[in-house]
């Protein structure tokens, strides 16, 4: 598809990879509708793209913002399903100074579990049942995984996410095709957000200096992933993993 041709849908825009994929949507003349948990955030985004408050682990929220997407753009054949948080921690640990057994805590399984899986199949399922509806075609979804999916200490929550939608994303191909829509996923690796800022420096250089191109990445090398996907009309069910090298 023509990026131009695009009327699609960003979760998680607010910042970080959402943000860059719906400025550069926005760019390329496409219609961007751009919902995120963090309102305020939105502001920043070009002038021309619609935006509006979205929690994608609020089931009405997401059918809400769905229908309203529609309306803004005049219609709706696209959505990169990127919104994602991070909550990690070791399934069980021992205490260093207490020799206590920890457990993850069960609030931080459900709240990762809640966003990145759930939340990113009710807004599968809503958009593509609105694409259906209004017999839209051909239409694109890209699911944003991680290549967390291949498993990774301190990430079960996460890991379990990521690998269910890329898993999904063959299910969903396979369900969707029938009625034209494409279902793609891209799997980043480390990339400089808001979201890998915020971790502890010294894990952050060792995890960099383990990455094979030698640099931590950058949205603009995802947002290439997440452009060939939508472009390439022979692209389906697939996960692309863009990492520099870092999973293999
Ligand atoms: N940064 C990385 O290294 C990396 C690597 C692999 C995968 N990813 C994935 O890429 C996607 C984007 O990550 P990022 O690094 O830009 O993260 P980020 O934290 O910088 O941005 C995520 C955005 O999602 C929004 N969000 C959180 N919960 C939400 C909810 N319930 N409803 C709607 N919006 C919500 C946040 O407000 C934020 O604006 C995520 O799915 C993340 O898991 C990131």
């Amino acid at each position: 598809m023509k990026l131009s041709d695009l009327k699609i849908i960003v979760t998680g825009a607010a910042q970080g990879m959402g943000e860059h994929f719906a400025r550069r949507l926005a760019e390329a003349g496409a219609q961007v509708a751009a919902g995120d948990i963090n309102e305020e955030g939105l502001a920043g985004l070009p002038a021309g793209v619609h935006r509006r408050r979205l929690d994608v682990a609020d089931e009405a929220d997401c059918a809400a913002f769905v229908h309203w997407a529609y309306d803004a753009m005049g219609g709706l054949n696209g959505l990169i399903n990127n919104a994602g948080i991070l909550r990690d921690g070791l399934l069980v640990k021992r205490d260093r100074t207490t020799g206590a057994v920890v457990r993850l805590p069960t609030a931080d399984w459900n709240a990762v579990l809640a966003v990145n899986l759930t939340g990113a199949t009710l807004m599968a399922r809503e958009a593509a049942a609105k694409m259906i509806e209004t017999d839209t075609r051909p239409a694109v979804i890209v699911n944003i995984s991680s290549v967390a999916r291949h498993g990774n200490r301190g990430q079960s929550n996460y890991v379990a996410a990521k690998a269910a939608l890329a898993a999904n994303t063959v299910t969903w191909a396979r369900e969707l095709a029938p009625y034209g829509i494409r279902v793609g996923a891209v799997a980043p690796g480390m990339v400089e957000t808001p979201m890998t800022r915020g971790m502890n420096q010294k894990a952050r250089d060792a995890l960099v200096a383990a990455i094979p191109v030698g640099r931590i990445g950058v949205p603009e090398d995802i947002w290439l992933a997440v452009r060939f996907v939508l472009e390439c009309d022979y692209f389906n069910a697939r996960t692309i993993d863009v990492d520099g090298g870092l999973s293999v």
